[in-house]
This record gives C-alpha cells, structure tokens and sequence, in this order.
C-alpha cells in the first residue's frame, strides 16, 4: 500500500477530532453532533472501497447461487456506501467515476430483478472495474464534505446495510476484511446521524460509530477472535438506539 491512504486517514482523525472537540464544549454529551454542525467522513476511503468489493463479491455469489433478488439486495445497499464516497470530494472527474459507478449499480440491480443473468455477471465485472479506477485516483476531501448533508434514503436503508455489515464483520476471514466492515458501519452510522435532528438520535448514532472505530483501529495482527469479542460492543450501542427508537 501507499503512504496516501494512511496520510488522507490521519488528516480525516484531525478532522473528526477538531469536530469533536469543537462539539464536547460544555455539553454533557461526548459524541452529540450540535445543529449546524457538518458531516465530516470517519472512514479512510481505502477501508469503504474494500467493503464495497467484499459487498460485490457476496452478490457475485448469489449471481452464481442463481439467488437474483438477494444480489439485487446486497447492490442496492452498496449503493449507500458509494454515496459516502460521493461525499467526499466535488471535484469533477471524481463525481464523474462515482455517477457511473452507481449507475451501473442500478443497471445490475435492474439486470438482476429481470433475472438475466449474462447481463448480471457482465455488469458485476464491469463495476468492479469502474471501483477500481475510483479507487485509483482518490480526490483531496474538499470542503463538500463538511456541508450540511441530507439522507436522501429512509432509515430502513441504512438499518439494512448496518445488518449486513455487522453480519459481514461478524463473518470475516481476515482483521482487514473485519476493520473494512466495521469502517463502515462507522461511516454509516456518521451518516446517520444526519436522518433526525434530534440530540438523541444523534448521540446514539454517534456512540455506534465511536465503538466502530474503536474496532477498526485495533492493530492488523489482532487475532480474529479477540476483534470478533469486540463486536459485540458495537452491537449493544445499536441496540441502546433500538430501545429508545425502534417500535
Ligand atoms: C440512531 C439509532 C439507531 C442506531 C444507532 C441503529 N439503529 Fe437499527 N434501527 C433503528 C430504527 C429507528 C429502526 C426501525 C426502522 C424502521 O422500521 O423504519 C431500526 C431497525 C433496524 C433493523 C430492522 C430493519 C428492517 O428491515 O425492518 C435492523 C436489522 C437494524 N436496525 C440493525 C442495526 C444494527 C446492526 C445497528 C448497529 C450496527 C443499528 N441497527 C443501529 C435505529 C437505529
């Protein structure tokens, strides 16, 4: 790998903490996101481009299981984490690759509704390679990124790409395939916070992301079980949400 990916995660750490600080003030509240406050990314790109290809690669076996309406599933919920890529930067070659790639995202998600699936295995390929050229030609985080930031999808969706990615975690063969899930569950749930104004949502929201980023911070040669305990840290924030929120 690259020094850049590790230089544009310290720069974004920076960030965060400056938000951080900025919020802690004399609320009570550690992770509360203050009104007017923006969306600043949690996740190094790097993290959020590996979970898409582990997402691309589940719906490339349900392709192969013949199982068209989860492949249809797991792309859809992809296309969420390619917003938080969207959000990074509005330089114009950068919305250009992220306009195809989701594009083609719906292209696969129609494809595989009408069950071809030549179309569908063809389209994954294709996407796969459009990630790639993304992947390849990271933009600077511009000021966009810390602009007000509105969901465009319900609730529902990101519950269901939260599910999948703590599922997926949970599931990992290696600490790298694990971190990536739960980088992002963290940007997920970053993002989520922007779905009610409300301090309570918000501070829920934020103490998921705060013990996702706990986890994915853990050292590259941590044994998998010691980083699969500490899921289920992750997993008690989402359910304090859950007993405040979920009816
Ligand atoms: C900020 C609050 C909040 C957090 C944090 C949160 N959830 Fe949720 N979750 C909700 C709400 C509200 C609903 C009900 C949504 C609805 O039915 O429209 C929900 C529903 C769900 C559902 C059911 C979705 C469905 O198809 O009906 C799942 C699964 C889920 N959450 C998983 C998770 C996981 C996993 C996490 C943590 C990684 C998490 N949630 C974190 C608020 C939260």
């Amino acid at each position: 790998m690259s020094r850049k990916p590790v230089s544009i995660a310290l720069s974004l750490l920076a960030a965060l903490g400056a938000a951080m600080a900025n919020r802690c003030g004399a609320t009570s509240s550690m992770h509360a996101l203050a009104a007017g406050d923006g969306y600043v990314p949690v996740a190094p790109l790097e993290s959020l481009v590996r979970s898409i290809r582990l997402n691309l690669k589940v719906a490339g076996d349900w392709l192969n299981e013949g199982d068209f309406e989860s492949a249809a599933d797991t792309i859809e919920r992809t296309k969420l984490l390619i917003d938080f890529c969207d959000l990074r930067s509005s330089e114009e070659s950068w919305q250009r690759r992220i306009g195809e790639l989701r594009s083609q995202c719906q292209q696969l998600v129609d494809e595989s509704k009408k069950k071809d699936a030549d179309a569908s295995s063809t389209r994954l390929k294709e996407i796969a390679k459009t990630l790639d050229a993304v992947a390849s030609t990271p933009p600077p985080v511009d000021a966009r990124s810390v602009a007000e930031y509105e969901p465009k999808v319900p609730v529902r969706s990101f519950m269901k790409l939260l599910d999948s990615c703590y599922a997926d975690a949970k599931s990992a063969k290696s600490i790298a395939d694990l971190q990536a899930m739960v980088y992002a569950i963290a940007e997920t749930t970053n993002a989520a916070q922007f779905l009610r104004t409300d301090d309570i949502w918000r501070e829920r929201a934020g103490d998921v992301r705060q013990a996702a980023l706990r986890v994915a911070a853990l050292k590259p040669d941590t044994d998998l079980k010691v980083a699969r305990a500490e899921l289920k840290n992750v997993y008690e924030r989402c359910q304090a949400c859950h007993k405040t929120f979920r009816k």
